[in-house]
């Protein structure tokens, strides 16, 4: 299956999360490729599938990634979509609270599934202002992405894909 993977990234965690599954799917025998949000150029109807991530920022995916999903909608969803989001920092003991955005987002495109990601921060990243943001709500500094969760997503979007392909062959 041709697969898209669109990637809406400010400090790169999300890219490389994004990047672990374009890979983890090329490994399965899919055609991949990766875009970022901003990309202008993208012919969204030879493609058969989609995999969208944005960071997470104040509570919300990036406006590239929402403008992504506003121009692209109809043809998104005529496809198989996955979501997912890459943000929270330090190992929550309770499941992450869903995002309304994304709630929306997953209903406007049929999504069949949406992760949310472990992300990471490096503080000599971080302007000022996102530095007082981060001490405002205490988050962490640190890396907290787990490859193995991601990977394992992964193979269930590419089970899915090859389920879609078995019963959607032509038969002669
Ligand atoms: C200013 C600021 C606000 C953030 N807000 C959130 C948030 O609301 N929820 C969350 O889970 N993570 C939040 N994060 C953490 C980022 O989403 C996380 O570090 C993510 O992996 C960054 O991805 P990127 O490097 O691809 O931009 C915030 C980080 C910064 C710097």
């Amino acid at each position: 299956m041709k697969v898209l993977v669109v990637i809406s990234s400010k400090h790169g965690a999300t890219r490389e999360i994004a990047k672990a599954v374009a890979d983890r799917l090329c490994d399965a025998g899919h055609s991949v490729t990766t875009v970022d949000a901003t990309a202008q150029d993208t012919d969204l109807d030879k493609l058969d599938a989609f995999v969208i991530g944005s960071a997470l920022y104040m509570g919300h995916w990036t406006k590239e990634a929402h403008r992504f999903i506003d121009e692209h909608h109809t043809q998104l969803a005529a496809k198989p979509v996955w979501l997912f989001s890459s943000g929270p920092l330090g190992d929550p003991s309770e499941p992450v609270k869903s995002d309304p955005d994304v709630d929306e987002l997953t209903a406007l495109l049929g999504a069949r599934g949406h992760a949310v990601f472990g992300g990471a921060l490096d503080k000599a990243d971080l302007n000022l202002v996102e530095r007082a943001a981060i001490r405002a709500v205490h988050a962490k500094y640190g890396d907290y992405r787990h490859w193995d969760e991601i990977a394992a997503w992964a193979d269930d979007i590419d089970k899915a894909l090859k389920n879609i392909s078995a019963h959607t062959m032509p038969v002669n």
